[in-house]
């Protein structure tokens, strides 16, 4: 069966819906409609507006509603920075700056910070050759420090986990190893949730939110996620892993005098 890929971040969090023990950590998400953005504010403080199709984190806003001393907006997109004292105003800039294609809204997840930038995570979860969902790879992702996305592609530099964690664990009185595992079996859930609803799926990377409390939210789910950035992790180890399991299912090819050589070798025992 060939690689899937399904780029819908819609039909990926109704997938994720479906699973009792999934539901609660997904953020509230809604289709992009003015009441939505409206409530949802009023509901969250803050909130993302993202492309239902969206990729590196291209097209992502970031709105807030603060009522303290005066009612009054913010958005942020790429590195700017705007503040509304209405929500009209606010809204009005909004659809000027959004693409015109389907959006959703998002309840917002306020992410640990490391030196004033935001970070998160991006944990890999493949097939291993036994058929089994396994998780292979898990790497921060710090955001550009003027910037509210974490993506690589977007100025993002990834960091070990244990490097942004460290305090963080430490002052709740938790263990780095500890944490890794709620990570690990979060992956697994949602690989085994999402390949419940999409056969044929065989690697996917979730993006993993901790809030201040350290409640791990799960952002979205990528179907054809980027392994190269598991190479920057000092454990080389762990891209070995991913790159041996994608081969084993076929989503790297070989490379040509490899793989020329093993079809002259396949002919001649033809
Ligand atoms: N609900 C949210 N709360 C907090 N941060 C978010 C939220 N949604 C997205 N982000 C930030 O924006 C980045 C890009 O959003 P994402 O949904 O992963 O879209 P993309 O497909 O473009 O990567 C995330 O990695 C995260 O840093
Ligand atoms: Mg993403």
């Amino acid at each position: 069966m060939p690689i899937r890929r399904i780029s819908s971040k819609w039909a990926k969090t109704e997938a994720l819906l479906a699973s009792a023990e999934l539901r609660g950590l997904v953020p509230n998400t809604r289709p992009f409609e003015r009441d939505t953005v409206r409530d949802m504010l009023g509901d969250y403080g803050m909130i993302y507006v993202k492309p239902v199709n969206g990729t590196f984190g291209n097209g992502v806003i970031r709105l807030g509603r603060s009522v303290d001393p005066d009612e009054s907006y913010t958005l942020q997109a790429g590195e700017k920075q705007l503040s509304f004292p209405s929500f009209d105003e606010m809204y009005d800039a909004l659809l000027k700056l959004k693409r015109p294609r389907p959006y959703l809204s998002q309840q917002g997840i306020e992410l640990l910070k490391q030196d004033g930038r935001r970070f998160d995570f991006r944990v890999m979860v493949q097939v291993n050759p036994a058929g089994q969902w396994e998780t292979t790879g898990i790497i921060g992702r710090l955001a550009h420090p003027r910037k509210i996305v974490t993506n690589y592609h977007a100025g993002g530099t990834p960091m070990p986990m244990e490097t942004l964690m460290k305090t963080h664990l430490e002052k709740a009185g938790r263990t780095i190893r500890g944490f890794r595992t709620e990570l690990s079996r979060l992956g697994v859930n949602v690989a085994s949730a999402l390949g419940k609803r999409f056969p044929g799926l065989k690697e996917i990377g979730i993006d993993i939110a901790v809030d201040t409390a350290l409640k791990p939210w799960i952002l979205e789910v990528n179907t054809l996620p980027d392994p190269y950035i598991f190479m920057r992790l000092p454990d080389r180890t762990v891209y070995r892993r991913i790159r041996k399991y994608a081969i084993a299912y076929g989503r790297f090819r070989r490379s040509a005098r490899a793989s020329a050589k093993s079809k002259r070798r396949s002919a001649g025992r033809n």
